[in-house]
């Protein structure tokens, strides 16, 4: 089985598996999409209600955003793989809540380590804390650390602030192009083992 269909297979039993309670209100799952060779894996919160309707992540005004700053250092969506911490809207774009983000982990987990990317770009603070507890967006944007996670061993992360907050924020619109314009050397370095965030 080629690691497209792997994918494909794991999003599918995930699903059946994960017990999040935000299935039952949700539309459609929004397991994530791209490619399972991505490099890079961006991460949001949760779908919204236009991911819901569709299936498919970051397709919204904050999708449309992402496209932007993607097509900025020459990324396609098909190159890279998109997901979310939670794989099912919650109602009224709500956070979502402890446990919800508890029963999709292992999902996120999976992911990770089927792709196994190059690195990991949590959008936001709620993918942030996901990784990195108690550390904030403001000060861990744009510094990419390396980190071992329970269950997915060393892994190199680079978090950005969430594009729908920059959408009406010039300061933060400016910060992110920044912030993105950095990807493709911090890749180079991994690449060549000589990040200092590499551990
Ligand atoms: N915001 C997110 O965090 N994820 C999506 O898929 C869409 C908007």
């Amino acid at each position: 089985m080629n690691k497209d269909k792997k994918l494909q297979k794991l999003n599918e039993d995930m699903d059946a598996l994960c017990a999040c309670k935000l299935k039952k209100t949700a539309i459609n799952v929004v397991p994530g999409k791209g490619s399972a060779d991505a490099k890079i894996i961006f991460i949001g919160e949760a779908p919204g209600k236009n991911e819901d309707k569709a299936g498919e992540p970051f397709i919204g005004a904050a999708g449309k955003f992402l496209n932007e700053l993607l097509a900025t250092i020459n990324l396609k969506r098909e190159n890279i793989y998109i997901t979310n911490v939670v794989k099912y809207h919650p109602p009224n774009n709500r956070d979502p809540l402890p446990e919800e983000v508890a029963d999709c982990e292992l999902w996120l987990q999976e992911q990770i380590n089927l792709i196994d990317p190059v690195l990991i770009i949590p959008l936001g603070r709620h993918a942030l804390e996901r990784f990195l507890p108690g550390r904030k967006i403001s000060e861990g944007h744009g510094k990419a650390f390396c980190r071992e996670i329970d269950g997915m061993g060393k892994r190199v992360f680079y978090a950005l602030y969430h594009p729908a907050a920059a959408l009406y924020n010039d300061g933060l619109r400016d910060t992110l192009l920044k912030d993105f314009a950095r990807i493709p050397k911090i890749i180079a370095h991994i690449e060549r083992k000589d990040e200092q965030c590499c551990c």
